[in-house]
């Protein structure tokens, strides 16, 4: 469903992302490894069509979104959820209003039905009772669990986590990675998470790839990898 072919992405200088090539099949939860500055958020600005690469194709659905206009790609944007590293609230919206805004903003939904589809969201996230609160007067896992209520209420079949876990201690870091394979399979959605947090990882990915200086250096399921002889995959696990 997801066809990465030949992309290589350079900012100046420096080759950041060097001839990717990954098959995303639907449906799949697919965690992208990587030490800091290793290139993950820029192929996932790439999936987006946030990016444009020097070379190759992303292709979603057999469409190739590297050769989509704006207006096409605003389009496809609203038929994905993502979950951008900073979490990205709305500072000035409750949560509520927050996981509401992209249905007040993309669809024609009456009040009464935004209402109900937002609790039912905020429920599924573990955050029933934090509706009226605003952003700051939320700890860092409920403010990743109200990114991710807003990045699910559309329905999306593709879902775009960028570093869900940071900066989160290791029981929450655990929960919410649960929550997003759970959400991931219960909505069949074709998930794709960016993280430095191997044991999480391993616990929900389908496929992991592992990333080094912008070229996958290592791919499988999380068995695979684990079992690898391979030296620097071995080194970044241990
Ligand atoms: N818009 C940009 N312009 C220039 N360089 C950039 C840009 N975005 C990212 N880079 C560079 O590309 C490299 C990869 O960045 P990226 O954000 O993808 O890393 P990352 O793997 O997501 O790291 P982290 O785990 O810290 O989030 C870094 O060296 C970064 O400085
Ligand atoms: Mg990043």
């Amino acid at each position: 469903m997801i066809t990465i072919k030949g992309l290589s992405k350079r900012f100046d200088q420096q080759l950041v992302l060097d001839n990717i090539n990954l098959e995303i099949k639907k449906g799949e939860l697919l965690v992208i490894l990587g030490e800091s500055g290793s290139g993950k958020s820029v192929l996932l600005q790439h999936l987006m069509g946030l990016l444009k690469p020097d070379q190759g194709s992303i292709a979603i659905d057999g469409q190739d979104i590297t050769k989509m206009k704006e207006w096409q790609l605003l389009k496809m944007r609203k038929s994905i959820g993502y979950l951008f590293q900073e979490g990205a609230l709305y500072d000035f919206m409750t949560v509520f209003e927050n996981v509401a805004f992209p249905l007040v903003e993309h669809t024609r939904l009456k009040r009464k039905d935004i209402k109900d589809k937002v609790k039912r969201v905020l429920k599924t996230v573990g955050l029933e009772d934090a509706g009226n609160k605003f952003p700051s007067e939320l700890s860092g896992g409920m403010k990743k669990r109200a990114a991710l209520a807003r990045a699910i209420v559309l329905d999306s079949k593709i879902l775009f986590c960028d570093e869900p876990t940071s900066g989160l201690d290791p029981i929450k870091s655990r929960s919410i990675s649960f929550l997003i394979k759970k959400i991931s399979s219960e909505l069949h959605c074709t998930t794709v998470v960016t993280s430095h947090d191997i044991r999480n990882s391993f616990r929900i990915a389908d496929q992991v790839i592992l990333i080094k200086e912008g070229k996958v250096v290592g791919s499988g399921t999380p068995r695979v990898l684990q079992d690898s002889q391979d030296a620097f995959i071995q080194e970044f696990l241990s």
